[in-house]
């Protein structure tokens, strides 16, 4: 049984397929389109989708969608139509979402819908190989619900209590986020990195935005908030009560700021603690799943497993929207097949598109850019890359399939020596482009992470902060409050790139490599060989790996700009350019 999954229209669409309950493929929209965060309908995800699972649309059973449009609508409806929004009104209309999968993907079959925390709590349970856990669901909204709290046992899950919008933890963080001056649904990440540079000194100011209720509940002050009727997210009490105006864009980063994101930081973490102890008084099991934008926050996850009451905790890698089109599927297949999708835990998410090194070695020809081959000598290349990491370089890693969710796991990698001291900032002017104060996050030999990190458990997938505690100076991976944010990775899930780890750990003694996303500021995790390529041309990677072609900046021709249509052109998967096919009105709804 083939089973499609879909989650779109807000933000970060993505498509996946499970076949007979296994998860075949997954991708967001934005890693083809190339526009970051792209919320349309995820035409070129599904095509990938099918044809990752060489089927044709006639052989989908069941398309699942994260969510209920009709609910949603009745939400917006509530809310009042915003001032910025289209004025044809379309957006109201519930229909849409069913309509732009069926006339834009061509699809005429078995259409089912879930609600949307329901999604993000299939996507958690059903891949974290528990046979029973508590489950919490906490993001900005769906349709009502912003966080939600359940038990799930075999092939149930049963939420028992919600809160509902506007009370919001995802959408305070937002607030805030924007208050700071960074975008909202982009900037969180980076208010969670600013905080620990801050002191907590707006406890109260921030203890007056969001109040803890009884059981589940919380509730927001809304005459600081705006983002009901959708205007701006803060209304002027906002400033009024901290006593400073808003902070524009690219304007100084002062004391206050991190100040403010240190006091955000730690209330979120005060209330999800205490939500977190009421949720195991109420389910009294030993294990917790988490999925939900705010699941995203790694500090506050690894206080929740380190202070909380449960044993261990799973979070759904994607645990934003793009993963709910995870939990759709899997809830589908239980309703179909009653029985419970996929077995074990998931391991990885090495689940979207890959190219071999004959499509590559095609491309490199095509495009005129000399390489050294190593094809059919794998530890030649591992320690050809090691020799230009251990001398201070910053490599690009592209290496099988694309993985699914926010972070680079070592198949789209930037890596680089975390023992450099002048390693962030050459990263961050070079590369990423990005905010100084940001921290790079470390892979490690999960064989050795206990030596350097206070971990006592597999963390394939960055999701969760702990202490560094390595005998090494680790610069480049350790935060301002001496944290890090490490990948376990094992041989069995990514064994080149664990193969990698132990040749730069024989070389060097340190059985880690900084890893952040192979991309530039703005732009989404690469994709393709191409996308690589191109990102190579616009930084200052020193070279890179793609499969078993090590391309040195010196081999890229000064001309590549031009090139890149006929590069694009003679791309052996051009992938994006499928979606231009797709009709724009019905491709895009927000
Ligand atoms: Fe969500």
């Amino acid at each position: 049984m083939n089973v499609i999954g879909i989650s779109a229209f807000f933000h970060e669409s993505a498509c996946c397929l499970l076949r007979d309950g296994r998860l075949v493929a997954a991708a967001e929209e934005e890693r083809f389109s190339r526009l970051k965060h792209d919320p349309r309908l995820p035409a070129a995800a599904f095509r990938w989708c099918l044809r990752q699972g060489g089927i044709g649309i006639a052989d989908v059973d069941c398309v699942a969608y994260y969510e209920s449009p009709v609910k949603k609508v009745a939400r917006q409806l509530w809310a009042g139509i915003p001032e910025n929004a289209p004025s044809d009104l379309a957006w109201l209309d519930p229909g849409r979402p069913e309509r732009a999968i069926r006339e834009g993907l061509g699809y005429a079959g078995r259409l089912l819908t879930f609600e949307h925390h329901l999604s993000h709590a299939a996507s958690a349970f059903f891949f974290s190989g528990l046979p029973e856990a508590a489950v919490l669901t906490v993001d900005g909204v769906g349709e009502w619900a912003t966080t939600t709290y359940g038990r799930a046992r075999g092939t149930s899950i049963e939420p028992f209590e919600e809160v509902e919008f506007p009370h919001s933890l995802g959408l305070l963080y937002s607030t805030l986020t924007a208050y700071l001056g960074f975008e909202v649904n982009d900037g969180e990440y980076k208010v969670m990195g600013l905080a620990p540079y801050g002191e907590p000194r707006y406890l109260d100011e921030m203890r007056r935005l969001v109040a803890s209720g009884p059981a589940g509940q919380f509730r927001l002050d809304l005459q600081y908030f705006d983002f009901v009727r959708g205007r701006r997210m803060y209304s002027q009490a906002l400033p009024r009560l901290f006593g400073e105006p808003p902070r524009r864009r690219e304007e100084e980063i002062t004391a206050f700021h991190r100040d403010v994101a240190r006091s955000l930081q730690a209330v979120l973490e005060e209330i999800l603690l205490e939500k977190v102890h009421y949720l195991h008084d109420r389910t009294g099991l030993a294990d917790l799943c988490m999925a939900g934008g705010v699941a995203l926050n790694v500090v506050a996850n690894g206080r929740i497993l380190r202070e909380g009451p449960f044993a261990r905790l799973f979070v759904q890698p994607a645990a934003g929207d793009s993963g709910g089109c995870l939990g759709a599927a899997a809830l589908a297949c239980v309703e179909l097949t009653g029985r419970r999708p996929t077995t074990g835990t998931l391991r990885h998410v090495y689940l979207g598109p890959r190219w071999n090194a004959a499509e590559i070695a095609g491309l490199l020809a095509a495009a005129g850019i000399a390489a050294q081959d190593f094809r059919g000598r794998e530890s030649a290349l591992l320690e050809a890359v090691v020799d230009r990491l251990a001398a201070g370089q910053v490599v690009g890693w592209f290496h099988g399939a694309m993985e699914l969710g926010p972070r680079a796991l070592g198949a789209r990698s930037l890596l680089a020596d975390p023992r450099d001291s002048g390693m962030r900032d050459r990263l961050n002017r070079l590369v990423k482009k990005r905010e100084a104060f940001r921290p790079f996050a470390p892979s490690v030999l999960a064989s050795h992470a206990r030596e350097h990190f206070a971990l006592d458990h597999l963390s394939p997938f960055m999701v969760e902060t702990c202490r560094v505690v390595s005998p090494l100076a680790l610069p480049a991976v350790t935060h301002v409050d001496g944290s890090a944010r490490p990948q376990t990775v094992e041989p069995a899930d990514a064994p080149r790139f664990a193969a990698l780890l132990e040749s730069f750990r024989r070389r060097t003694g340190c059985p880690m490599l900084v890893n952040t996303s192979f991309n530039v500021r703005g732009e989404p995790i690469v994709c393709s060989p191409v996308d690589a390529l191109c990102c190579m041309g616009v930084s200052g990677i020193d070279c890179l790996v793609l499969e078993d072609f090590l391309i040195e900046r010196a081999m890229v021709p000064g001309n590549w700009a031009e090139l890149l249509p006929a590069w694009r052109e003679r791309a052996p998967s051009g992938f994006a350019r499928q979606t231009s096919a797709i009709s724009e009105d019905l491709y895009t709804f927000v």
